[in-house]
């Protein structure tokens, strides 16, 4: 199974992608885990990235596409994969669908997380993570077993640096200007064409605004996972 995640910052993209892809064994590709992981390794992707990832911009379509590009080729994607946080401009969609036809993998679905924003300033500020998984937690919402610690590695927990208000309203921002044309990219009727088969990826909206648990059931509805309750709406 194909997929891709879309949502503005903090919708919960990261939160349910560790259950999609425990379920379905494949890898939870986040182009933020990677960048942030780059940039605490010090390398010198992660030197170039780290002022414009703490300032809440948009890293360049040229080094997100090179990046995805020779993730999708690892082994671990042969099975599918859950794209989180890529794409993130039209060009990256764009590029991303040259990539998957050449590798004749269409996508099989797309699923937009919605949250208003106010409600995500509030659940940003409250937000854990263990930077080392890209396990999410949230003081209120979804908190740690022990405080300030990994439920998995008991590793101590971090407030990643934009997650402050005014970035995060920068994040916000950026999100309407450049990510958000994307619904409609996907949304329009226009088949994508893999390989001479005209295809179209299902493309599914998630009321993102409710309890965790109840998000995640309406994913496994969508995704065709047992046990349903609430429903998707289908485009
Ligand atoms: P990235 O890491 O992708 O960040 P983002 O898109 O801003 O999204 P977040 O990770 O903040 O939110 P999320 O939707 O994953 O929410 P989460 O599950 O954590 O990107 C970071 C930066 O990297 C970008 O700003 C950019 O600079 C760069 N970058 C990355 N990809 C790029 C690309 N393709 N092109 C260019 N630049 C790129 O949940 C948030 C909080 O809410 C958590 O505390 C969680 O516990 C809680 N929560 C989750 N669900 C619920 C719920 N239902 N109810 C209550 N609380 C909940
Ligand atoms: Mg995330």
């Amino acid at each position: 199974m194909r997929l891709v995640l879309l949502g503005s910052p903090g919708v919960g993209k990261g939160t349910q992608a560790k259950f999609i892809t425990e379920k379905f064994h494949i890898p939870h590709i986040s182009t933020g885990d990677i960048l942030r992981a780059a940039v605490n390794e010090g390398s010198p992707l992660g030197r170039q990235v780290k002022q414009i990832i703490d300032e809440g911009g948009l890293v360049s379509d040229d080094i997100m596409i090179q990046l995805i590009k020779e993730r999708l080729q690892r082994p671990d994607c042969i099975n599918g994969f859950l794209l989180d946080g890529f794409p993130r401009t039209i060009d990256q969609a764009k590029h991303l669908e040259k990539i998957l036809n050449e590798q004749h993998l269409p996508l099989d679905f797309i699923i937009q997380i919605t949250v208003p924003e106010e409600e995500i300033v509030q659940r940003l500020s409250g937000r854990r993570i263990h930077p080392g998984s890209g396990r999410v937690y949230h003081l209120q919402h979804n908190p740690p077993k022990e405080k300030d610690k990994d439920d998995i590695t008991g590793e101590p927990l971090i407030l990643r640096p934009d997650d402050q208000e005014a970035t995060v309203r920068r994040r916000l921002e950026v999100y309407r200007h450049q990510t958000e044309p994307l619904v409609n990219f996907y949304r329009s009727n226009e088949p994508l064409t893999f390989n001479n088969i005209s295809q179209h990826p299902l493309y599914y909206e998630v009321d993102g605004n409710r309890p965790v648990e109840k998000v995640t059931q309406d994913l496994n509805t969508i995704l065709g996972v047992e046990s349903q309750t609430g429903k998707g709406q289908h485009h």
